[in-house]
């Protein structure tokens, strides 16, 4: 089997085509770098990764190369030696290689590689305008950590600092700090490779080099907002999140994408409960390292002041806020009513935003009340069509395919799908019973726009006399309702979503919801009669145990999600 020697430490490659910076991490031995990314080509210019390198023969004799390597550049077999900058802190219990006498004549190996690591921080930091005080990158800075770990505590620097001019029209979301910037051309690569729009350019060469756009050609594809997380520094802001919050006070919850079926994977940033920036979260099985600024930028919905926050009944025409105390009892006793009545008058809408636990709950409440409710999938939202990247200069598709933002905009339509089946043996669309003259109706919205549910009720649609809306925003739906009970965005939730692609993708909830609103999976549990606290993990096992197609979320699902089966 190949095998590298990282530190001294022996790894066996197998037949992955690997460089030093990756082989190093397989050895769990970090090597740092600012322009090497996973999903970009190669360019070795920052010097950041650079490593001593060398062969080990058959015989166990060691042959060095006389000078320090890019890590990222310089690809590693059968034999290869790797010897980082951090070679004083390898792991001892490993037998050191056979280094050959004149490699180690001039000083221990890994001291060519950390003194070259200080000297490339020193290159970079001669012109930074170090405004770490105000930079919003400050706390997550790669220039910041890597000069803590790596660099030397002063500077040689006597002359003025180079200070361009930043680029605030650079597009309508970012802002290019340009004295900040180290010049990685990571952002230059991703709208090449990735997007395939390539707005992005370096102006002028050596000292005067700048990142630029085109002349009249802002950066504005439907990813840009990627290069602000690839910027290792600062120097690429995003103008939603500038100056709102130091990245310290945020919590960060993993979570996907709820708006679309590609279901990213994404970090979430909050504080006190309001979401202040989502961040693609890298994950091979979903949609890889990036996401789209559709899903992005849009959290804002999750903190405006339009939401419902507080049960409502109406009465004498006009809505009255009603406490839950009070709303579920009688929620439960008019249901129960209409139902002892017809049966097959009442259905319950679940809409594709819900989760897998939420649409368990909700459905099974009401398949226990009689099993001639019906119950239906909510409207699904599909807007144009599937939107693939990169593009060429004409804006059409090329393969292969890095990234898809999807025409379907709800997240979990798969899952609430499998819930329906499971739970009366067919999916029946809202539209199927929509013009049917209904005695009750629950209607489960959730929608981020309101738009999206309205656009699958039929214009000559009228409400029956029990109609319960839970939803985020007033929509013609909840001004037709006799309860709106306030719903809560995915944010506050934790549950699974099922993607596309049948990727289950489980959640915690990065901010509580407003007021005196409820997840929908605590209301399923008070209805279902259930005491306590709702926890995802518990349906989640209690869903795995009765849908088997949803049976591998019995155990803990892993942070990349379980591929279900077909
Ligand atoms: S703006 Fe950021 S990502 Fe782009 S080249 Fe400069 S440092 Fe690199
Ligand atoms: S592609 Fe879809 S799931 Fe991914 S970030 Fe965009 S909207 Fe969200
Ligand atoms: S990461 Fe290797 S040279 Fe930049």
């Amino acid at each position: 089997m190949p095998t590298v020697y990282v530190n001294d430490k022996p790894v066996e490659i197998g037949t992955a085509r690997l460089n030093c910076v990756q082989a190093a991490g397989l050895a769990d031995t970090f090597v740092p770098h600012y322009c090497y990314h996973e999903a970009l080509s190669v360019v070795a210019s920052c010097r950041m990764c650079l490593v001593e390198v060398g062969e080990r023969k058959p015989d166990g004799t060691v042959v060095m190369q006389p000078k320090v390597l890019p890590g990222c550049q310089t690809p590693v077999k059968d034999g290869t030696v790797v010897v980082t900058g951090d070679y004083a802190k390898r792991d001892q219990t490993q037998a050191a290689l056979a280094y050959p006498a004149d490699y180690v004549k001039g000083g221990q190996p890994g001291d060519r590689a950390k003194r070259a690591q200080a000297d490339t921080l020193e290159g970079l930091l001669l012109n930074h305008p170090l405004d770490c005080p105000v930079c919003d990158k400050a706390g997550e800075c790669k220039l910041q950590d890597y000069s803590y770990d790596y660099g030397r505590s002063e500077s040689r620097m006597v002359d003025e600092k180079n200070q361009p001019p930043n680029k605030p029209g650079l597009s309508s979301k970012i802002t290019l700090f340009t004295d900040r910037c180290i010049m990685c051309t990571r952002c230059v690569r991703f709208t090449r490779e990735i997007s395939g729009t390539a707005e992005l350019m370096v102006n002028g060469r050596g000292h005067h080099e700048e990142i630029d756009t085109f002349p009249g050609r802002p950066l504005e594809n439907k990813l840009a907002g990627n290069v602000v997380d690839l910027c290792p520094v600062g120097a690429l802001g995003s103008k939603d999140f500038l100056y709102k919050q130091r990245v310290w006070y945020l919590k960060t919850v993993d979570q996907v994408c709820s708006r679309c079926s590609t279901g990213c994977s994404t970090h979430v940033d909050s504080n006190k409960d309001i979401v202040y920036r989502l961040r693609a979260r890298e994950n091979p099985l979903a949609q890889g390292h990036f996401m789209c600024d559709e899903g992005r930028y849009g959290y804002h919905f999750a903190n405006s002041a339009e939401r419902f926050v507080r049960p409502q009944v109406k009465r004498d025409g006009r809505f009255q806020p009603a406490p839950w105390a009070q709303v579920t009892p009688q929620l439960k006793q008019e249901l129960s009513a209409a139902v002892q009545a017809n049966a097959r008058g009442v259905v319950a809408v679940l809409s594709p935003y819900l989760t897998v636990e939420e649409a368990f709950l909700l459905g099974s409440y009401f398949k226990g009340l009689s099993a001639d409710v019906r119950l239906t999938l909510g409207p699904v939202p599909v807007v144009g069509e599937d939107d693939r990247y990169p593009k060429d200069v004409r804006g059409n598709a090329v393969e292969p395919t890095k990234f898809v933002i999807r025409a379907e905009k709800c997240p979990n339509r798969r899952g609430v799908e499998a819930v329906l089946t499971h739970l009366q043996g067919a999916v029946i669309p809202f539209a199927d019973v929509a013009r049917e003259a209904l005695d009750a109706l629950w209607f489960a919205g959730g929608y981020p726009e309101p738009g999206y549910a309205e656009a699958g009720i039929p214009s000559d649609w009228k409400a029956p006399a029990l109609l319960v809306a839970q939803d985020l925003f007033p929509s013609l739906v909840t001004a037709a309702a006799k309860y709106v009970l306030p719903g809560t965005s995915s944010f506050e939730k934790e549950g699974t979503f099922v993607n596309h692609a049948g990727l289950a993708q489980s959640f915690g909830r990065a901010a509580r919801p407003p007021v005196e609103a409820r997840t929908e999976l605590q209301l399923g549990y008070d209805l279902l009669g259930r005491r306590g606290l709702a926890q995802a993990a518990v349906v989640r096992a209690e869903v795995a145990g009765a849908v088997s197609w949803l049976a591998p979320l019995g155990g803990e699902v892993p942070a990349n999600g379980v591929k279900l089966g077909d």
